[in-house]
C-alpha cells in the first residue's frame, strides 16, 4: 500500500540551514556549467554537431550547456523505438510503471536543492518560485503514480446473469509530449510521467530555451528503472522537429503546454489524418491565458493588493497564471491601485535570482524581452503609466514590474498575453459589470475574486467562466492533487493538469463482456 498523497512543502529560506544548503548548490551548479548534453534513443546517448546553446537569462555570457539537436532523421529513428518499445511497455503492471515514478520522486526529493538551484540558473527563477517549480515536479510523479494505481483498480459496470462484463482503460500509443519553458521541471516533467505511467511510450521535445533540466529527468528516471526507449529526448526545433513529429501517421496523441500561437498550429496539423494512419489523434493541448483578478466594493483591499502584486509579478509575471488584468470596483479603485503602486514600490525590483532574496529575475530571452517592451510601449498609448516601465537588456533580460492605469476592457494590454511584468487596471460599477469584463477575453484560464459578498462568490462561481476560480487569494500557485489545473476556451483542452481524470486523456476505455 502506497501511503496516501501530500503535496511536497516548500523550503523555508528564512532558516539559515535551508538558505546554505541552496547557497552551497548555486556553487556545485555553476561549477558544472558548460557541458555538452546529447538526446538519448533507446537509451542510446547521440551527440550531434547541431547544439543548442542554451544560457543564463539573467547572465547570456553564462552558458548553462550546449544540447545535441534532433533533425527528422533522428526524430523519425525516436519514433521507430518508441512504436517498438510499446509492445512491451504496454504490457507491464501499473504497479511497475508507478514504481518507477515513486523512485524518481524519491530521487529527485534526496537531490532537491541541486535541482531548484539549477533551475535558478536554467530558467532565472528566483529561489521561491524554482523551489515550488522542484516541489511540483515531484508532486507529479507522486500523485500520478497514485491515480494510476487507482485507474487499474478498474471500474464498475453491469453484468446480467449470463456474462461477465468489465470496463478498463488501456494506453494509447506513441505520444510526443511538448513543453514550455516557464516550468521548466514540473510541466515538462508532469506531462512526460502522465504520459508514460500511463503505458505509453514517449517522445519528449522540451522547449529550446530549457532542455538541460529535461536531460536531467531522463536521467532521474533511468536510474528510477525506466526500461529503455520509454521516454525518448529530442530536443530540436519546434518547426523542424515539432511539426514532423505532430505530423507522423504513428503519432497516438500530442500532448502539448505553451502558447495559443503554437497550440492551435498542433491541433490542426493533428487533425490532419495522413497516408497509413489507423486512427484520430488525440490532442492534449494547454494554452495561455489573460488572467483578470475582480475586486468587489466590499472587500478587503490589503488582501487584494498583496494578490495582485504576487499573481502579476511573482516570476516577472511569466506564468499561464498570471494576474495580468484588474477588474476593480469604482468605489475602491484609486485605494486598491496606490496599495498596488505602493507595495509594488517597496517589495518588488528585479535582481540577480541566485541572491535569495530576489523577489524578480529575468524574462526568459531577447525575444520575450522584445516583445513585453513593445507591450509597454503600447500601454502607454493605451493606458496611464503608474510604476515601472524600464528595462535593462545588457547583461541578461531584466524588466520592471510594470502598472497601467485607466485602461478601456478592449485595450490591447486587457486582451492579449504579454506573459511578463506587466498588469493593467480597468474600472466597473457594479459586480455585474466585472463578471461580464472579467470574461470578456479569448482566454479562459485562471481568475480570482476578492470579495466579503456570499451572494458574488457564488454568483462567480456560476458565471466568471474559467478553469481555476479562486476567492480571496491570488490567481497562481495552484498545487497538483488540490487545485487540477486547466482552462477553458482559447487556454485549451482544460485536460486539468494534476487533476483525477487527467491520465485518462492518455487512455481508452475498453469493454469485454464474456458469455458465461
Ligand atoms: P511556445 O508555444 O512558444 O513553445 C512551447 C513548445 O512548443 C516549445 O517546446 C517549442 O519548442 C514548441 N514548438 C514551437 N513551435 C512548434 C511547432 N511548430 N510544432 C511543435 N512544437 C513547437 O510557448 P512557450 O513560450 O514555451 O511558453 C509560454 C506559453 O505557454 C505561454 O503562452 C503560457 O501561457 C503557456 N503556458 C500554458 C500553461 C497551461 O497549463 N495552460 C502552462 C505553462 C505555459
Ligand atoms: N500551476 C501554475 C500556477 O497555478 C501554472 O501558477
Amino acid at each position: 500500500m502506497v501511503v496516501p498523497y501530500k503535496h511536497e512543502p516548500f523550503t523555508d529560506f528564512t532558516i539559515d540551514e535551508n538558505r546554505k544548503a541552496l547557497e552551497d548548490a548555486i556553487k556545485k551548479v555553476e561549477a558544472d556549467l558548460g557541458k555538452d548534453y546529447p538526446l538519448v534513443i533507446n537509451g542510446e546517448r547521440i551527440m550531434t554537431d547541431d547544439k543548442i546553446e542554451v544560457v543564463n537569462p539573467a547572465n547570456r555570457k553564462e552558458v548553462i550547456g550546449y544540447v545535441s539537436k534532433a533533425n527528422q532523421e533522428l526524430a523519425e529513428k525516436a519514433h521507430k523505438v518508441a512504436d517498438e518499445t510499446f509492445e512491451s511497455w504496454r504490457k507491464t503492471t501499473a504497479q511497475f510503471r508507478a514504481d518507477v515514478l515513486f523512485r524518481a520522486a524519491a530521487i529527485v526529493r534526496r537531490r532537491k536543492h541541486e535541482f531548484t538551484a539549477h533551475l535558478v540558473k536554467e530558467g532565472g527563477k528566483p529561489w521561491k518560485e524554482a523551489d515550488a517549480d522542484t516541489a511540483e515536479a515531484i508532486d507529479f510523479m507522486e500523485y500520478y503514480g497514485r491515480q494510476m494505481l487507482r485507474i487499474d483498480e478498474g471500474f464498475d459496470v453491469n453484468s446480467r446473469p449470463i456474462e461477465n462484463n468489465r470496463f478498463h482503460y488501456i494506453p494509447l500509443g506513441v505520444g510526443v509530449v511538448i513543453s514550455p519553458w516557464n516550468f521548466l521541471f514540473a510541466i515538462m516533467a508532469g506531462t512526460t510521467v502522465a504520459a508514460m505511467v500511463s503505458g505509453n511510450t514517449v517522445l519528449l521535445k522540451p522547449a529550446s530555451s530549457t532542455p538541460v533540466i529535461a536531460y536531467k529527468m531522463m536521467e532521474v528516471l533511468e536510474e528510477a528503472g525506466m526500461p529503455k526507449g520509454v521516454v525518448n529526448f529530442i530536443p530540436g526545433s519546434g518547426k523542424e522537429v515539432g511539426d514532423y513529429l505532430v505530423d507522423h501517421p504513428r503519432t497516438r496523441f500530442v500532448s502539448f503546454t505553451g502558447s495559443r500561437e503554437v497550440g492551435s498550429r498542433i491541433f490542426e496539423r493533428a487533425a490532419k489524418i495522413h497516408d497509413g494512419q489507423q486512427w484520430l489523434k488525440r490532442t492534449i493541448i494547454e494554452m495561455g491565458g489573460k488572467d483578470t483578478i475582480v475586486v468587489d466594493n466590499d472587500s478587503d483591499l490589503e488582501l487584494a493588493a498583496d494578490a495582485i502584486t504576487y499573481s502579476a509579478f511573482g516570476f516577472s509575471g511569466q506564468k499561464c497564471s498570471a494576474c495580468s488584468r484588474v477588474v476593480a470596483h469604482e468605489d475602491v479603485y484609486n485605494d486598491l491601485l496606490n496599495r498596488v503602486v505602493e507595495k509594488t514600490k517597496e517589495q518588488v525590483s528585479y535582481a540577480d535570482p541566485t541572491k535569495h532574496d530576489t523577489y524578480m529575475g529575468p524574462v526568459i530571452d531577447q525575444g520575450a524581452y522584445d516583445k513585453i517592451m513593445s507591450y509597454i510601449a503600447v500601454g502607454k498609448e493605451e493606458g496611464k503609466l503608474m510604476h515601472g516601465g524600464k528595462g535593462d537588456d545588457s547583461k541578461g533580460w531584466f524588466i520592471e514590474p510594470t502598472i497601467f492605469a485607466d485602461l478601456e476592457p478592449d485595450a490591447r494590454i486587457m486582451q492579449e498575453e504579454i506573459f511578463g511584468p506587466v498588469v493593467g487596471f480597468t474600472k466597473v460599477k457594479s459586480f455585474d459589470e466585472a463578471i461580464e469584463v472579467a470574461n470578456n477575453t479569448e482566454y479562459g484560464l485562471t481568475g480570482a475574486v476578492i470579495t466579503n459578498n456570499r451572494e458574488h462568490i457564488e454568483q462567480a462561481r456560476r458565471d466568471f467562466h474559467v478553469g481555476n476560480l479562486y476567492f480571496n487569494r491570488g490567481c497562481t500557485a495552484a498545487i497538483v492533487g488540490y487545485h487540477p489545473f486547466g482552462g477553458f476556451n482559447m487556454s485549451g483542452t482544460d485536460s486539468k493538469a494534476g487533476g483525477p481524470d487527467y491520465l485518462l486523456h492518455h487512455m481508452q476505455g475498453k469493454t469485454t463482456s464474456e458469455m458465461l
